[in-house]
């Protein structure tokens, strides 16, 4: 395959989804390449049916479900939008892939790491990124930003968080800090396994520093392929 396959990871509130849409742009703007924007859940139909669909539960699914249902979204992504889109040559920038299930369903939910892996396995057929920028930050930072996000509205109204059941527990995105903490370090884990794809930004840094850093490796990359 010939494309270039970007990933950013990391917990809620690490601005994965500002950094995402800065590197498209930028590779837009300098590449003159088909630069292909993904956020899982979703990115087909199925995995958009899957994403609202779990988000709109308010009982909570099972560990085993919730993970079949994640690589479900993600078997279809590979087969019908990753992989084609790699082997015409375009560029894939993915918010979130395979490692959020790693993560998420095996080290901070639990569920036995080789069931994770080898569900993985089905759903990307050995398609990894290229580079996995992890932008890390401290779960109480992570935190606050997710929170700030999360209530204010386009003008500045108060929005209530979320809330999925009558405990007064959030589902899709947790907002326990021993939760965050074990997100994060399962991420400083992955990054520590495989140095030669994962990239650890500092993301509590400036945006603009934080992009600077990604596309100091994302050039180097593309000058290589
Ligand atoms: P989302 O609203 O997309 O938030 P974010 O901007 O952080 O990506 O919610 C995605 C949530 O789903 C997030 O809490 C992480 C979780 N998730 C998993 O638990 N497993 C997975 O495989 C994926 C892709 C996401």
């Amino acid at each position: 395959m010939s494309g270039l396959f970007i990933s950013f990871e990391g917990g809620e509130g690490s601005g994965k989804t500002t950094q995402t849409d800065l590197l498209v742009e930028h590779l837009e703007a300098e590449t003159g390449r088909r630069v292909v924007r993904l956020h899982e859940p979703g990115g087909t139909p199925l995995g958009e049916y899957i994403r609202d669909w779990v988000k709109a539960q308010s009982a909570p699914l099972t560990l085993q479900a919730e993970l079949l249902l994640f690589v479900a979204s993600r078997a279809e992504l590979v087969k019908r939008v990753i992989r084609p889109e790699l082997e015409a040559d375009s560029i894939v920038v993915a918010d979130r892939y395979a490692d959020s299930t790693t993560v998420y369903q095996g080290y901070a939910r639990g569920l036995p790491l080789k069931d994770v892996r080898s569900a993985n396995g089905i759903a990307t057929g050995g398609v990894w990124p290229d580079v996995t920028f992890l932008l890390d930050v401290l779960p109480d930072a992570s935190l606050r930003r997710a929170g700030l996000q999360m209530s204010f509205d386009a003008e500045g109204r108060v929005e209530p968080l979320p809330r999925a059941d009558d405990t007064g527990k959030r589902r899709f995105e947790e907002l326990s800090p021993g939760f965050h903490q074990k997100v994060r370090d399962g991420y400083l884990r992955l990054a520590k396994a495989e140095p030669e794809r994962w990239v650890v930004v500092d993301g509590q840094q400036a945006v603009e520093e934080v992009h600077a850093q990604v596309w100091e490796r994302v050039q180097g990359l593309l000058r290589s392929v």
